[in-house]
């Protein structure tokens, strides 16, 4: 789980779905309301529904943008079941979501600025991490926000920061990747994985990457040196140690990540989905950490800052073009619950794109068709 800021959208109330057909028309005309996906309750993806609300008010230091896109991430899985129960202790809302609205991958252009704001002006393009990107609406911290690069389309933008500041973060600040070093990506299929292989190649990375069979390929087009594929090789007793390795998915214990790390090797441990309900597994982090002290290499792991420094840092390889953002599936706001259907499902691949306002004829969305 990232450290995304949980301030509420304060405007936001219950919503009005049972307005009538004339109030809304009114209420459209004085610009107030919106469409959103709302969530009342933690639950399955039943407990998300299409509403018309109250647009979000913004802070001083916040910018209200119009969504044009959002990106689907685990994250807002987590928050939409509310699980695992530490999540809830850490502020999202120990019974229901605090921030009714999901969401925060976004694209789109500023409308309005709050009164400290410096960086941006109404008009502006955006990407960044918003509160609540899954409406037409939505407000975020100045803080969180870049330009859009010039090369990126709206749908690329939205579906970038937050996996792609976490899988520069992991290499990068956490990872201390040095040119010509091997680099093991394990889950380089997913959302983090499709921007760390290509960001490690960038870096300059002989780059592995390990992802199920159907999505190998996928792996391989992002620009992996070699591909391993969990469900029929084991990455550990391959034979080869790393210099480094990002461990985004499959939970692998610390002995086995250990096995396949040079001796002088730096194991980042970034997620990885299943554990028990009230920590996710979380064990395996502390005891990596705890373990890392007394052996020659380093074990280490770290939840992501977002900050708009390292959405730009990301936003200048997106811009010379070393990383594409990788886009799988396409969705209508409408079916953000097919959306999370499918990520629970595991049959996403890269990075889903919620398309909020369909400007971009390229688009072709899915309407879940992949159920
Ligand atoms: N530390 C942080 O700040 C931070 C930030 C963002 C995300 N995260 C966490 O990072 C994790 C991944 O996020 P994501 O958005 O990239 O998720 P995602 O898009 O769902 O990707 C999950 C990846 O895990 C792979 N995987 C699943 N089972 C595996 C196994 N047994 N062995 C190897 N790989 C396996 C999947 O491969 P296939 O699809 O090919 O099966 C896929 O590539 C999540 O747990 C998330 O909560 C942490």
């Amino acid at each position: 789980m990232n450290q995304t800021d949980q301030r509420e959208n304060r405007s936001v109330t219950e919503p009005t779905t049972a307005t009538a057909p004339g109030e809304r028309a009114l209420a459209v005309a004085d610009g107030s309301i919106m469409r959103a996906i709302v969530q009342r309750a933690y639950g399955s993806a039943d407990s998300l529904e299409l509403a018309t609300i109250e647009r979000p008010e913004i802070a001083d230091d916040d910018v209200l943008i119009e969504v044009h896109a959002a990106g689907l991430d685990r994250g807002t899985w987590h928050l939409m079941t509310g699980t695992p129960y530490l999540i809830r202790l850490a502020g999202f809302g120990l019974k229901r979501p605090k921030q009714p609205v999901p969401g925060f991958d976004v694209a789109g252009r500023v409308v309005a600025t709050g009164s400290a704001v410096t960086r941006f002006a109404p008009g502006d393009e955006v990407f960044g991490i918003a509160r609540g990107s899954f409406a037409e609406y939505a407000a975020a911290e100045e803080a969180k926000l870049a330009h859009t690069p010039d090369s990126a389309t709206s749908e690329q933008a939205a579906v970038a920061a937050v996996s792609g500041i976490t899988a520069l973060q992991a290499l990068t600040d956490v990872g201390k990747l040095e040119p010509g070093q091997s680099v093991l990506v394990i889950g380089a299929s997913g959302g983090v994985g499709s921007y760390a292989i290509q960001l490690a190649k960038a870096l300059g990375a002989e780059v592995t990457g390990v992802a199920s069979t159907a999505k190998l390929e996928m792996v391989r087009s992002l620009g992996a040196d070699h591909v391993i594929d969990y469900t029929t090789d084991d990455f550990a007793d391959a034979g080869h140690r790393y210099d480094l390795i990002v461990d985004i998915g499959g939970r692998n214990s610390i002995s086995r990540l250990r096995r396949a790390l040079a001796l002088q090797g730096t194991l980042v441990i970034v997620g990885g989905e299943g554990g028990d309900r009230l920590t996710g597994g979380l064990g395996r982090q502390l005891r990596a950490l705890l373990l890392s002290p007394f052996v020659s290499q380093r074990l280490t792991m770290f939840v992501s800052t977002e900050h708009h420094s390292m959405i730009e840092r990301l936003a200048a390889f997106i811009e010379s073009g070393q990383v594409v953002p990788s886009i799988g599936q396409r969705f209508g706001l409408a079916d953000v619950a097919d959306a999370m259907c499918q990520m629970e499902a595991g049959s996403l691949q890269g990075k889903s794109v919620i398309i909020v306002r369909d400007d971009d004829a390229d688009s072709e969305i899915d309407t879940g068709a992949h159920r």
